[in-house]
Protein backbone atom coordinates (compact mmCIF):
# COMPACT_ATOMS: atom_id res chain seq x y z
CA UNK A 1 0.00 0.00 0.00
CA UNK A 2 1.26 3.20 -0.66
CA UNK A 3 1.99 6.24 1.54
CA UNK A 4 -1.20 7.98 0.97
CA UNK A 5 -3.58 4.53 1.13
CA UNK A 6 -2.03 4.09 4.61
CA UNK A 7 -2.43 7.16 6.19
CA UNK A 8 -6.02 6.82 4.77
CA UNK A 9 -6.63 3.70 7.01
CA UNK A 10 -4.69 5.52 9.63
CA UNK A 11 -7.02 8.74 10.14
CA UNK A 12 -9.82 6.41 9.04
CA UNK A 13 -9.28 3.81 12.12
CA UNK A 14 -9.19 7.28 14.22
CA UNK A 15 -12.30 9.05 13.43
CA UNK A 16 -14.57 5.99 13.86
CA UNK A 17 -16.26 7.00 17.33
CA UNK A 18 -16.56 10.63 16.00
CA UNK A 19 -20.38 12.30 15.99
CA UNK A 20 -19.45 15.98 15.91
CA UNK A 21 -19.07 16.28 12.47
CA UNK A 22 -14.72 15.79 12.45
CA UNK A 23 -15.48 12.11 11.01
CA UNK A 24 -13.92 10.28 8.32
CA UNK A 25 -15.91 11.74 5.64
CA UNK A 26 -15.22 15.24 6.46
CA UNK A 27 -11.70 14.16 6.70
CA UNK A 28 -11.90 13.14 3.07
CA UNK A 29 -14.28 16.16 1.80
CA UNK A 30 -11.32 18.15 2.93
CA UNK A 31 -8.80 15.65 1.20
CA UNK A 32 -10.68 16.07 -1.81
CA UNK A 33 -11.50 20.05 -1.90
CA UNK A 34 -7.43 20.26 -0.71
CA UNK A 35 -6.46 18.55 -3.65
CA UNK A 36 -8.77 20.33 -6.21
CA UNK A 37 -7.53 23.62 -4.94
CA UNK A 38 -3.88 22.44 -5.37
CA UNK A 39 -4.28 21.45 -8.96
CA UNK A 40 -5.72 24.92 -10.00
CA UNK A 41 -3.28 26.56 -7.78
CA UNK A 42 -0.44 24.52 -8.85
CA UNK A 43 0.74 22.91 -4.77
CA UNK A 44 2.86 20.19 -3.94
CA UNK A 45 0.28 17.42 -4.14
CA UNK A 46 1.95 15.18 -1.88
CA UNK A 47 2.19 17.96 0.67
CA UNK A 48 -1.35 18.77 0.31
CA UNK A 49 -2.59 15.13 0.65
CA UNK A 50 -0.57 14.55 3.86
CA UNK A 51 -1.29 17.55 5.30
CA UNK A 52 -5.51 16.97 4.62
CA UNK A 53 -5.55 14.00 5.67
CA UNK A 54 -3.98 14.49 9.34
CA UNK A 55 -5.43 17.97 9.93
CA UNK A 56 -7.60 16.80 12.44
CA UNK A 57 -6.28 14.11 14.05
CA UNK A 58 -4.66 16.32 16.93
CA UNK A 59 -7.07 19.01 16.81
CA UNK A 60 -8.21 20.33 20.53
CA UNK A 61 -12.04 20.36 19.22
CA UNK A 62 -11.78 16.41 19.43
CA UNK A 63 -9.17 15.46 22.01
CA UNK A 64 -9.42 16.76 25.78
CA UNK A 65 -5.46 16.66 25.51
CA UNK A 66 -2.31 17.94 23.82
CA UNK A 67 -1.96 15.10 21.46
CA UNK A 68 0.85 14.28 18.78
CA UNK A 69 -0.92 11.73 16.49
CA UNK A 70 0.28 13.51 13.12
CA UNK A 71 4.08 13.66 14.52
CA UNK A 72 4.02 9.55 15.45
CA UNK A 73 2.50 8.42 12.35
CA UNK A 74 4.56 10.83 10.33
CA UNK A 75 8.20 9.16 11.89
CA UNK A 76 6.15 5.71 11.83
CA UNK A 77 5.99 6.17 7.78
CA UNK A 78 9.83 6.71 7.54
CA UNK A 79 9.67 10.08 5.61
CA UNK A 80 11.89 12.04 5.20
CA UNK A 81 12.34 14.66 8.33
CA UNK A 82 12.17 17.92 6.40
CA UNK A 83 8.85 16.61 4.62
CA UNK A 84 7.91 16.22 7.78
CA UNK A 85 8.67 18.92 9.68
CA UNK A 86 7.02 20.64 6.29
CA UNK A 87 3.54 18.39 6.75
CA UNK A 88 3.20 19.26 10.46
CA UNK A 89 4.14 23.07 9.79
CA UNK A 90 0.61 23.15 6.96
CA UNK A 91 -1.09 21.32 9.87
CA UNK A 92 -0.23 23.81 12.99
CA UNK A 93 -1.12 26.58 10.66
CA UNK A 94 -4.35 25.34 9.46
CA UNK A 95 -6.81 25.87 12.32
CA UNK A 96 -9.32 28.44 13.35
CA UNK A 97 -8.09 29.44 16.44
CA UNK A 98 -11.32 32.21 17.32
CA UNK A 99 -11.15 35.89 15.93
CA UNK A 100 -8.63 37.24 17.82
CA UNK A 101 -6.09 34.42 16.60
CA UNK A 102 -6.77 33.82 12.54
CA UNK A 103 -3.52 32.60 11.32
CA UNK A 104 -2.51 32.76 8.01
CA UNK A 105 -0.36 29.96 6.56
CA UNK A 106 3.00 30.53 5.54
CA UNK A 107 3.01 28.35 2.04
CA UNK A 108 0.78 27.54 -0.23
CA UNK A 109 0.03 24.04 0.43
CA UNK A 110 -1.09 25.36 4.33
CA UNK A 111 -3.38 28.23 2.43
CA UNK A 112 -5.40 25.33 0.50
CA UNK A 113 -5.58 22.96 3.16
CA UNK A 114 -7.28 25.87 5.27
CA UNK A 115 -9.09 26.92 2.65
CA UNK A 116 -10.82 23.19 2.03
CA UNK A 117 -11.26 22.91 5.91
CA UNK A 118 -13.26 26.57 5.96
CA UNK A 119 -15.45 25.63 2.74
CA UNK A 120 -16.57 22.17 4.42
CA UNK A 121 -17.05 24.64 7.28
CA UNK A 122 -19.29 26.98 5.11
CA UNK A 123 -23.01 26.02 2.90
CA UNK A 124 -25.27 22.91 3.22
CA UNK A 125 -22.73 21.07 4.30
CA UNK A 126 -21.58 22.92 6.90
CA UNK A 127 -25.01 23.78 8.06
CA UNK A 128 -25.46 20.43 8.82
CA UNK A 129 -22.03 19.81 10.16
CA UNK A 130 -22.84 22.83 12.77
CA UNK A 131 -26.04 21.62 14.00
CA UNK A 132 -23.95 17.92 14.30
CA UNK A 133 -21.40 19.36 16.50
CA UNK A 134 -23.81 21.97 18.74
CA UNK A 135 -25.90 18.31 19.31
CA UNK A 136 -22.40 16.60 20.26
CA UNK A 137 -21.74 19.34 22.57
CA UNK A 138 -25.26 19.78 24.24
CA UNK A 139 -25.80 23.09 22.26
CA UNK A 140 -29.27 24.42 22.34
CA UNK A 141 -30.04 24.97 18.18
CA UNK A 142 -31.10 28.96 19.10
CA UNK A 143 -32.17 31.15 22.22
CA UNK A 144 -33.27 34.10 21.12
CA UNK A 145 -31.85 35.58 24.13
CA UNK A 146 -28.62 35.49 23.60
CA UNK A 147 -27.26 37.66 21.32
CA UNK A 148 -23.59 36.81 18.96
CA UNK A 149 -20.83 38.49 20.37
CA UNK A 150 -17.47 38.54 18.73
CA UNK A 151 -14.59 36.57 20.75
CA UNK A 152 -11.66 38.24 21.39
CA UNK A 153 -9.26 35.77 22.54
CA UNK A 154 -9.09 31.79 21.68
CA UNK A 155 -9.48 30.75 25.16
CA UNK A 156 -12.82 32.77 25.52
CA UNK A 157 -14.35 31.94 22.14
CA UNK A 158 -13.19 28.23 23.21
CA UNK A 159 -14.98 28.53 26.49
CA UNK A 160 -18.41 30.52 25.76
CA UNK A 161 -21.23 27.38 25.16
CA UNK A 162 -23.79 30.04 23.06
CA UNK A 163 -26.55 28.21 20.58
CA UNK A 164 -25.49 26.91 17.67
CA UNK A 165 -27.29 29.99 15.22
CA UNK A 166 -24.95 32.34 16.90
CA UNK A 167 -21.86 30.28 15.78
CA UNK A 168 -23.32 31.16 12.14
CA UNK A 169 -22.89 35.03 13.03
CA UNK A 170 -19.40 34.49 15.26
CA UNK A 171 -17.60 32.49 13.06
CA UNK A 172 -18.97 30.72 10.02
CA UNK A 173 -20.09 34.44 8.24
CA UNK A 174 -16.88 35.53 8.50
CA UNK A 175 -14.95 33.08 6.79
CA UNK A 176 -16.10 33.68 3.26
CA UNK A 177 -13.77 37.20 3.32
CA UNK A 178 -11.23 34.54 4.77
CA UNK A 179 -10.09 32.63 2.03
CA UNK A 180 -7.20 33.11 0.63
CA UNK A 181 -6.82 30.71 -2.74
CA UNK A 182 -8.69 32.85 -5.63
CA UNK A 183 -10.01 29.41 -6.41
CA UNK A 184 -11.73 29.05 -2.50
CA UNK A 185 -12.74 32.55 -2.96
CA UNK A 186 -15.24 31.73 -5.54
CA UNK A 187 -16.61 28.34 -4.13
CA UNK A 188 -17.01 30.10 -1.03
CA UNK A 189 -19.61 32.77 -2.45
CA UNK A 190 -22.31 29.85 -3.01
CA UNK A 191 -21.98 28.52 0.03
CA UNK A 192 -22.26 31.51 1.80
CA UNK A 193 -25.43 32.15 0.01
CA UNK A 194 -26.54 29.05 1.13
CA UNK A 195 -26.18 29.61 4.84
CA UNK A 196 -27.49 33.62 4.47
CA UNK A 197 -30.51 32.47 2.91
CA UNK A 198 -30.70 29.41 5.63
CA UNK A 199 -30.70 31.94 8.26
CA UNK A 200 -33.40 34.48 6.79
CA UNK A 201 -35.73 31.14 6.51
CA UNK A 202 -34.93 30.02 10.34
CA UNK A 203 -35.66 33.46 11.65
CA UNK A 204 -38.69 33.93 9.19
CA UNK A 205 -40.19 30.48 10.71
CA UNK A 206 -39.17 31.33 14.18
CA UNK A 207 -40.80 34.34 14.29
CA UNK A 208 -44.18 33.36 12.38
CA UNK A 209 -47.47 34.55 14.67
CA UNK A 210 -45.10 36.95 16.89
CA UNK A 211 -46.40 39.89 15.57
CA UNK A 212 -49.56 38.79 17.16
CA UNK A 213 -48.22 38.69 20.93
NI1 LIG B 1 -11.22 19.94 9.84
Amino acid sequence: MDLISRTVEFVKSLSADDFSGHDWWHVSRVYRLSKFIAEKENANMFLVSMAALLHDVDDWKLNKHESFRAKEWLIQCDLDKKIQNEILKIISEVSFRGSGEVIIPSTIEGKIVQDADRLDALGAIGIARTFAYGGANKREIYNPEQAPEIHKTFDEYKSKQSHTINHFYEKLLLLKDLMNTETAKKLAIKRHQIMVSFLDDFNAEWNVGSENI
